[in-house]
């Protein structure tokens, strides 16, 4: 949902251990083997045991007792944006807000989403500027608050309204766009305002030794469609800076402002479209969720409860899913107060719990998914998106590897996303004419390349000949259906065969 003008608008649980993976906040990637856990109550604290964050947008005046009761994580809502804290150079100004909140959060033990910085809205005496001025405040901002700050949005709402593919054409994407004066709306020769911010952002990251990392945040990029079925256009668009720019990028942002705008709906395959930019090895989170009562029409789907179910247990469902965040309280203190969007009623610091509340608790304590219930599809043939194919500084995904057709055991596919220096692979298991209980990929990694992370698998061997098995919730693969897993690794990876057995 936009800012911009114009634009409308029985608890079950697995009583199982549970292997959870938490990629959360400051760097680390923690494994663990967790007996089931006792019903948490309040959100915060289930979200904790599935291993992601639930957090909130909040400003100094709504810090009450619910704030650090209920969420695990805080987004300042305004107090963070350029128009507060940037001056016409880029240096820092009117901090006192933003300093209350992220000494708040550190009080509470609560993570931090720094808000933003490159961003065509409430860009105050950045707007008009140039790159350098906005690196300048991409440096001073990211230095002010430090690994205090454990995400921060680098970039906001590149891209245009209407499904258009299209970058925005207002400041700040208009900066020296066409370089090589060819006249074209955009194209890998010309600066770029999205990778050169972010290439410094990284830059400060990398010399200051911190853990930020750095996230590229948009709306209705949620679905790979729209209402209707037609391909997101703006979700590919986002998926493909992501890629391009991998190695400057470290997570994505979806903003997910639910409505009736046929953009801004809740598709079935949100939960595919946040696996596949999940297998780029960004973690994904849910930036500002809200989700329209829908009071006056179904366009959106019946049952604000039943809409935050499914907007959580898609998340819940793919392990680099790893934080919500809804955008504000109370609905009469939202942004959108007639939509009446969010998780309770009241105001001033006195709430009360929606049915919504109560859904999304149930929901994070059902943990991480064992059996999605809209698997993760093949993302849709990406139409042209203006954004380039082929950019100086990356190179294109390798076409898939793939072991001969095998009738009753399994193959594997391995497509590769790679960079100067690094890569992600994601492999595609699939059973042959006959069912399969567990599989084992092995693969030869070529001589400089090793494996620094894997999901829904586990391995043994970091280099050389490396062997992948299945977890205990992908294991089971019917006769002709997939699983995935993926793995991210430094060095190149060349071309993998994988060689995948079965058990029966
Ligand atoms: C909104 C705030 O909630 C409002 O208080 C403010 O008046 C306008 O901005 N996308 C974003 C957020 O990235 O920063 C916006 O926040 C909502 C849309």
């Amino acid at each position: 949902m936009s800012s911009s003008p114009g634009r409308t608008r029985t608890r079950s649980r697995f009583a199982v251990l549970a292997a959870a993976t938490l990629l959360v906040g400051s760097g680390l990637t923690v494994q663990a083997s967790l007996p089931a856990a006792a019903a948490a109550d309040t959100l915060r604290a289930a979200a904790a045991q599935a291993g992601l964050f639930f957090g909130v947008a909040a400003s100094p005046g709504r810090l009450n007792a619910t704030v650090s009761r209920e969420f695990g994580q805080l987004t300042p809502e305004n107090d963070m944006k350029p128009d507060t804290i940037a001056n016409s150079s880029g240096g820092l100004q009117n901090t006192g807000n933003a300093d209350t909140l992220v000494n708040y959060a550190q009080t509470n033990n609560m993570l931090v989403r720094g808000h933003t910085m490159v961003w065509h809205s409430q860009a105050g005496a950045l707007q008009g500027q140039s790159q350098a001025v906005l690196n300048n405040f991409i440096g001073n901002a990211l230095n002010r608050w430090g690994n205090r700050i454990a995400y921060w949005d680098v970039v906001n709402e590149a891209l245009e309204d209407n499904n258009t593919g299209r970058r925005r054409n207002q400041w700040p994407h208009t900066m020296n766009r066409d370089a090589n004066g060819d006249g074209d709306t955009f194209d890998a020769g010309d600066t770029d305002v999205i990778r050169d911010s972010f290439i410094r952002a990284k830059q400060v990251v990398q010399a200051g030794g911190l853990t930020t990392k750095l996230c590229i945040n948009d709306y209705d990029v949620e679905g790979l469609t729209v209402q209707g079925g037609t391909p997101n256009r703006k979700a590919n668009a986002l998926y493909d800076i992501v890629r391009n720019y991998r190695q400057y990028i470290d997570c994505v942002g979806f903003q997910s402002h639910f409505n009736d705008n046929p953009n801004s709906i809740i598709t079935d395959d949100l939960q595919a479209n946040i696996q596949r930019f999940a297998d780029l090895g960004v973690e994904v989170h849910i930036t500002e969720l809200d989700i329209d009562d829908d009071l006056s029409n179904n366009d959106i789907g019946a049952g604000q409860a039943a809409n935050y179910r499914k907007v959580v247990r898609a998340c819940l469902n793919v392990a680099r899913c790893t934080g919500i965040t809804v955008w504000g309280i109370a609905d009469s203190e939202s942004w959108r107060a007639s939509e009446r969007g969010l998780l309770f009623t009241g105001g001033n610091g006195n709430y009360q719990k929606k049915a919504a509340y109560t859904a999304v608790l149930d929901e994070l304590n059902k943990g991480r998914g064992t059996s999605p219930s809209n698997p993760p599809s093949n993302p849709p043939s990406n139409p042209p998106s203006n954004e380039p194919s082929n950019p100086p500084s990356n190179p294109p995904s390798d076409p898939p590897t793939s072991t001969p057709p095998n009738p009753a055991g399994c193959t594997a596919t391995v497509s590769l996303n790679s960079w100067t220096g690094g890569f992600v692979a994601t492999v595609r298991v699939t059973a042959g004419s006959a069912p399969v209980s567990g599989w084992s990929v092995g693969m030869t990694l070529p001589s400089g390349a090793t494996v620094t992370n894997a999901w829904n698998t586990n391995r043994s061997g970091n280099s050389g000949a490396v062997q992948f098995t299945n977890v205990g919730h992908n294991g089971r693969i019917a006769a002709g259906q997939s699983a995935e897993f993926g793995f991210q690794g430094t060095g190149s990876a060349g071309s993998l065969t994988p060689t995948c057995t079965a058990t029966a």
